[in-house]
């Protein structure tokens, strides 16, 4: 066992990405996976598309480097809407992007009216648009780009207090807005989301929570063909961007990866 695991990296602008892990962890198709946290351009959701085009693919590029990884996971929303067809071009292994979980929330959905919660970037990007219109017909889609949730995510992971007026905002974002109070699934779509999902819940007790994760880890098992190779996913590597490289390395131990590096 260890030898013959596949490798993928997985990558976002910081820790969001640990909640993508989570989920390939539970599978029981087993690979070695190294992260990269894009920590000095850190957040992404504020950026400039040109900027997010113009970096991302370069830094995956570097990392695939670093990593040797057969496939690479862009474990960020607001990468894989901006910058997902760019890192394609250039990239020579399988990208798997994340993006928005529109499809299973509208179909799942009772009262055929959705919340959406992601960086302003994605809130406003072109390929949301078109998920909606290619998932959600007839349902109703409220939006909210909460400006500091990415951030306090990112802060509570490294270590520090959740800071529950950022929270509510972003679940009162969504409630506030005209047929708010008919949300039946709030859609977590920014991979920092989910790691401070039991929070959010606080504030909306009887909504469903959706992301991506679990249809990620299933679509790397069909890319990888990693059916019922039966090994235990590891940790290896985690490499930073070279900001805030302390914390971050830190966290990324806690985790349960091995080694560190900045890139
Ligand atoms: N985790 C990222 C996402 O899924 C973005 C957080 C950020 O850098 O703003 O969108």
């Amino acid at each position: 066992m260890g030898e013959s695991l596949k490798k993928i990296l997985v990558f976002d602008s910081g820790v969001g990405g640990f909640s993508i892990v989570n989920e390939i962890l539970q599978i029981d198709s087993g690979v070695s996976i190294d992260y990269l946290a894009d920590t000095a351009f850190f957040p992404y959701g504020d950026k400039s598309d040109l900027d997010l085009i113009e970096r991302i693919p370069k830094i995956v590029k570097k990392g695939i480097m670093a990593s040797n990884a057969d496939a690479v996971i862009i474990a960020c929303n607001t990468a894989s809407t901006i910058a997902l067809y760019r890192i394609r071009e250039i990239v020579d292994i399988p990208v798997i992007g994340v993006v928005p979980a529109i499809k299973p929330a509208a179909k799942l959905s009772k009262t055929k009216i959705i919340g959406l919660l992601a960086t302003p970037r994605t809130i406003g990007s072109a390929y949301t648009d078109q998920l909606i219109e290619d998932y959600a017909q007839g349902v109703k889609v409220i939006r909210y780009g909460p400006p500091k949730l990415a951030r306090a995510a990112e802060d509570y992971i490294l270590g520090g207090q959740i800071d529950n007026e950022i929270i509510k905002d972003a679940i009162y974002g969504l409630l506030e807005q005209i047929d708010g109070d008919k949300i039946d699934k709030i859609i977590l779509a920014c991979t920092h989301y989910p790691l401070v999902r039991k929070y959010l819940a606080k504030y909306a007790p009887n909504i469903d929570f959706i992301d991506s994760g679990v249809a990620i880890a299933k679509r790397l098992i069909d890319l990888l063909k990693l059916e019922n190779n039966k090994n235990v996913s590891v940790l290896s590597s985690a490499f930073s961007t070279g900001a805030n490289d302390a914390k971050f390395f830190d966290a990324a131990k806690k985790w349960g990866f091995k080694d560190f590096k900045t890139i």
